[in-house]
């Protein structure tokens, strides 16, 4: 029985270097399965300063220490320790001069069920270390400051035996692998199975050749493809835009079916969760297609943001995901629509990262506390994060971003930095004073500003006046005025702009701004490219909002606007009020305009979700009634197919993508307005279309879409069992067969079908990917998650119980399905609570739950 572990909060004012220098790391892996044998030989040498100070190294309590040296000598026994987490070595066992530590472990990987340290998946041994899994492997001082070259020597009868850096040696049941660039340790990866490459080379801006290699399980090869592809672009794209270089003879990437999360940049030996590797377009959804290549750049982009220049301590996250997360949203822009990307991008922001910091989980950007810290790998930290960076952007312009990058690969390459180091760079790279916009990264919480119009028809004057506010979150009462860059532009009666994009900075609570010489009063398009995140309130009425809709040259100010006048509608009708009249005309016009792009028009078809109309409720301190809010919707939308049908299926009929498959852009935005459009007339058409459709598409993209249209109508039973007889042997399809059902079920139905499918023998529960898909599928059917009943809440609790015991990880990532309980009405929040009290009352909770579960409740 595990004991249980008291809450133990670390604060970012605690830091302090590590008394040690480590100057080489040399590892040695016995593997077997449940018996594998690590004998870790560390070179170090006592800080200066630090004098006299024990040796504490990390190492989980499973660890079984078999062997400890210094210089090859056995120290008294009294001076070494094991405590809980730690191994502690005297002072007076250690020597002034360098010296080497050599331990020796063994540990059961067969055993491991957290997907974290070394593990079993699908039959291979594989790692994920970061952020705190390494110390599961061997004892070490296991914090990212703490930097060394790796020298890993893998003993196994595997055909396939992988390590970080440059292969140096191979013979029969041995592999070595030597990493000069020194690195700390959740940057090292092992992976050993029966694994076949696809392969390709890079030749590098200054002429070196790397060879690539994706690893995927014999049969997968065929679907390995697109990623090489997708690591080849995000290579020469780092090259040309941000001028870094790839600095190893070989860059490996692993497919696992085991991960917690999407990928892991580990140097030079990425491993992935093979949902964001495996594409063929039977499998794999335009969606899918996209994350790859998103997720692959990312990983890879990595290699100069988080492993050349890493962070001191975890506090700093932010430092290389935030950066990395621009980073990919920059590269993705390049590849594909730039417009498409930014709306798809603040969409999952507001879904993410705004009902996070609305809700008893809000944290600043860089937390200054945590017990877990595998609970901060959050929306705030990698989107709002790269939100941060983009304001930056704006702020000291595109040159003074070049020039303050270029400082920062050049004065911290090697280092462990910090977020003041970041800003540093900026102030002087471009002599701007950073002071009051470190703030953003300090303080949680998402600013409400509110903008007032002033119209002096006499003078041609228009006076904005705009306000900013922060609404309290949990620790932090008081928010002081941020530096906000607001973008505007204004626009004439006739439609033409009349004045260009014009970023505004607020410092103060409260500022006015003046336009002149404007001959009739023109609307202003507000908070242009989503310039900050912030929610933007202003006097608007619908007609106007239709005239943005219409006449924005800005993309996103038109979707936004088209997005405002659905919610203005939706909410509404929630309610129990009219409303819609003006949406359903405004977007008759824009579906049928042909020169736009078919992805944007995709985009306005498709109304706000579920989630996004309660959060908009909130907002506007309504209580939100889930079942209310369905209907409303599913009102709304019945009314644009009938008002629109001939419209909608003229586009459902013309965006057919002739040829074979493919999954570029363009061929993806005509599909994402087919299936728009199919959403819309699946309303009043019974499911007919979306049954030829199921039958017929040659493309996982719109088979899902037409599956997901059947079992909206109560229809879908015959594909999906034609889908589960045709698959069966797929994991990633399956997957989605699991999510769709109680995704797309009536909600009064959903935790039943979601309980229904948690019987049958492939809901392999310790699968992270098909338990997400299987909870994350309920969670995403808001009326169903909410319904009042509390089936949702208590279905979802048991198994967050159940996974807690295997996988700490998942159990609490997954528990942010609670995080907006507090604003739904006295049954659901007493039925919530009960729920999480049941929860932060299991006993053995692990510190990753239980972290979670009262901060929701506090
Ligand atoms: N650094 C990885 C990425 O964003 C995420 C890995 C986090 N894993 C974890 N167990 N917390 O690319
Ligand atoms: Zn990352």
């Amino acid at each position: 029985m595990s004991q249980p572990q008291q809450p133990m909060t670390h604060l970012l004012a605690d830091y302090r270097p590590y008394p040690f220098t480590l100057k080489a790391t040399a590892l040695e892996f016995h593997l077997a399965s449940q018996s594998t044998r690590v004998i870790a030989r560390l070179s170090l040498v006592p800080k200066a300063d630090a004098g006299g100070q024990d040796m504490v190294l990390d190492g989980g309590s499973e660890l079984e220490l078999r062997a400890l040296t210094i210089n090859g000598q056995e120290p008294d026994p009294r001076m070494v320790m094991r405590e809980g987490e730690t191994l502690t070595i005297r002072a007076a066992a250690l020597p002034a001069e360098p010296f080497v530590l050599e331990t020796e472990v063994q540990i059961d990987p067969s055993a491991n069920t957290a997907c974290e340290g070394l593990y079993i998946s699908g039959g291979m041994f594989c790692t994920q270390c970061e952020a705190e899994g390494f110390r599961h492997i061997t004892f070490y001082p296991d914090r990212p400051d703490v930097m060394a070259p790796f020298d890993v020597t893998i003993h196994s009868d595997k055909p396939v035996l992988l390590s970080n850096g440059n292969p140096v040696q191979r013979e029969a049941g041995l592999a070595r692998w030597q990493d000069p660039w020194p690195k700390p340790a959740y940057l090292f990866a092992l992976v050993a199975g029966d694994l076949v490459a696809i392969s390709d080379s890079f030749t590098t801006m200054s002429g070196r050749k790397v060879a690539l290699n994706v690893w995927v399980r014999p049969g997968d090869e065929d679907r390995a493809g697109f990623a090489m592809e997708s690591l080849i672009k995000s290579m020469k794209w780092d090259e040309e835009v941000y001028g870094r270089e790839y600095d190893l003879d070989v860059f490996n990437i692993v497919a696992v079916d085991d991960f917690n999360m999407g990928a892991m940049e580990n140097k030079g030996l990425n491993i992935f969760n093979s949902k964001l590797v495996l594409a063929s377009p039977e499998t794999a959804t335009d969606g899918d297609y996209e994350r790859i290549e998103g997720v692959i750049a990312h990983e890879y982009f990595h290699n100069w943001t988080g492993n050349r220049i890493t962070c001191r301590d975890w506090f700093q996250l932010c430092l290389k995901e935030g950066l990395t997360v621009f980073r990919d949203q920059q590269f993705t822009s390049d590849m594909r629509s730039a417009p498409v990307k930014r709306i798809t991008d603040v969409q999952a922001l507001r879904a993410r990262q705004f009902r996070e910091d609305q809700g008893p989980l809000a944290h600043p950007v860089r937390p200054d506390h945590y017990e877990e810290i595998n609970n901060f790998y959050t929306a705030t930290i990698y989107e709002k994060g790269a939100e941060v960076i983009g304001m930056l952007r704006q702020l000291v312009g595109e040159e003074g971003y070049r020039k303050a990058l270029d400082l920062y690969f050049d004065r911290h390459d090697g280092d462990a930095a910090t977020i003041e180091d970041w800003l540093q760079v900026f102030e002087d790279a471009t002599g701007r004073d950073l002071t009051q916009f470190k703030r953003w990264y300090t303080d949680a919480g998402t600013p409400h500003v509110e903008m007032h119009e002033d119209w002096n028809a006499d003078d041609g004057r228009l006076t904005l006046t705009l306000r900013q506010s922060t609404p309290p979150t949990p620790g932090q009462q008081d928010k002081p005025p941020r530096v906000i860059p607001f973008a505007v532009g204004l626009i004439g009666p006739n439609g033409q702009e009349v004045a260009a994009t014009r970023v505004l900075e607020l410092t103060e609570a409260e500022q006015s701004f003046t336009f002149d010489g404007l001959g009739a009063r023109p609307v202003v398009s507000a908070l242009r490219g989503f310039s900050a995140p912030v929610i933007l309130k202003r006097e608007i009425d619908d007609a106007t909002r239709a005239f943005l809709l219409a006449h924005d040259s800005d993309p996103f100010a038109r979707w936004e606007a088209g997005r405002d006048l659905a919610l203005s509608a939706l909410t509404a009708l929630a309610q129990g009020r009219d409303g819609g009249e003006d949406y359903v005309a405004a977007i008759g016009q824009l579906a049928g305009d042909d020169q736009a792009d078919p992805a944007f028009r995709a985009l306005c078809l498709n109304l706000p979700g579920e989630e996004e109309i309660a959060t908009r409720l909130t907002a506007s301190g309504v209580t939100p009634d889930p079942d209310a809010i369905h209907a409303a919707r599913e009102d709304l939308a019945r009314r644009m197919a009938e008002a629109h049908t001939d419209l909608l299926a003229g586009l459902y009929d013309s965006m057919v993508v002739k040829g074979p498959y493919s999954p570029d852009s363009d061929s993806a935005a005509r599909r994402a307005l087919r299936i728009a459009a199919l959403g819309l007339l699946n309303r009043i058409d019974g499911g007919d279309r979306a049954e030829v459709l199921f039958g017929i598409a040659g493309n996982m993209t719109e088979r899902m879409a037409a599956l997901s249209c059947l079992i909206r109508r109560g229809r879908g039973q015959a594909a999906l069992t034609a889908m589960a007889d045709q698959f069966a042997d797929n994991r990633l399809v399956m997957d989605k067969w699991f999510a769709v059902q109680p995704m797309a079920a009536p909600p009064a139905e959903a935790a039943a079908i979601a309980a229904r499918l948690a019987r049958r023998p492939d809901f392999d529960w310790k699968n992270p990917n098909r338990f997400r898909s299987l909870l994350g599928g309920l969670a995403a059917n808001h009326a169903g998650f909410h319904a009042a009943d509390g089936s949702g809440y208590d279905f979802t609790a048991d198994w967050l119980m159940k996974m807690d015991k295997a996988n700490p990880q998942i159990s609490a990532r997954m528990s942010t399905a609670f995080e907006t309980w507090p604003r739904y009405d006295a049954g659901r929040r007493a039925a919530a609570l009960a729920a999480l009290n049941r929860m932060a009352e299991m006993e053995g909770i692990s510190r990753n739950l239980r972290e979670m579960v009262s901060r929701m409740i506090a």
